[in-house]
């Protein structure tokens, strides 16, 4: 004969201790993982199955003071140069014009990185030479650390032409970073933590521009300066140097 269920009814155990004994911190601590794990672990893996992402961060960008400068004299295409590279100056012969270089690299927001470089250059140039076109090469040390970690060393060329002669450039832009192809967000990527410009090189092939943008764009890391607007200032008084004002912004947004 089948037995039936006539009646049924729960039973509640209260299990009671005191407020510092180990059972009730074992309680707590069984309760926290139970809400807080799961929140890290979703929090942590930046949402579970993404397969690409972006995300922004301010890179660490350091001005090496590197530059090279050449500036067309006339429509022929004579020119004065200069750079911080001793190899290049030697190559240069009269052509050669040292400027005043001022530079300022300031962090506006304090959070210990670079947000600006200021720099500025006055060209003395004899009364008869006057600028038509400035090229202006600039190198940088530039990092980033927050999903992947690059540490790289990177160039910008600034260049602007004018039909006439002209007095001051003045250039303000930004720095930005242009990537080929998804960063790894494993190890370190230190391959382009090589010099844009080999100094120790004796040889005026190393410090052509051509074959400098050729090989630099070769990578799949660049920077690039965004400069919708450079500036001309016409009427240089005779004596007068060349000044180049250059502002760029490593951070976009202030
Ligand atoms: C990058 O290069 C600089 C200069 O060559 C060097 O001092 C630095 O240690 C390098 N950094 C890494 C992470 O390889
Ligand atoms: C640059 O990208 C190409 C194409 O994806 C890849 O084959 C090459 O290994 C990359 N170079 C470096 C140095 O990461």
């Amino acid at each position: 004969m089948g037995l039936y269920e006539v009646y049924s009814h729960p039973v509640l155990t209260r299990y009671k201790a005191s407020v510092c004994s180990r059972a009730s911190v074992f309680v707590l601590v069984v309760y926290l993982l139970t809400y807080i794990s799961p929140l890290l672990i979703t929090y942590r893996s930046q949402g579970f199955w993404l397969k690409q992402s972006s995300y922004e961060e301010q890179p660490q960008v350091r001005f090496q003071y590197e530059m090279l400068m050449i500036g067309v004299t006339d429509v022929s295409g004579d020119y004065v140069a200069w750079s911080t590279f001793s190899n290049f100056n030697n190559l240069l012969g009269d052509k050669l014009r040292i400027p005043t270089v001022s530079v300022r690299e300031s962090d506006r927001n304090g959070d210990g990185k670079p947000d600006r470089l200021s720099l500025q250059l006055s060209v003395p140039l004899s009364s008869k030479e006057q600028i038509y076109s400035i090229q202006l090469l600039l190198t940088f040390s530039y990092q980033l650390s927050r999903m992947s970690v690059v540490v790289m060393q990177t160039m910008v060329l600034l260049q602007s032409l004018s039909p006439v002669p002209v007095s001051q450039l003045f250039i303000s832009g930004d720095l930005k970073l242009q990537q080929k192809e998804p960063l790894s967000h494993r190890g370190v990527h230190t391959d382009y933590n090589v010099s844009v410009i080999d100094s120790e090189s004796p040889f005026a092939s190393t410090y052509d521009l051509t074959t400098i943008i050729r090989n630099y764009q070769e990578r799949n890391l660049t920077t690039y300066l965004s400069c919708p607007v450079p500036v001309w200032t016409v009427g240089r008084a005779a004596s007068a140097p060349f000044q180049i004002n250059a502002e760029i912004r490593y951070q976009w947004r202030q």
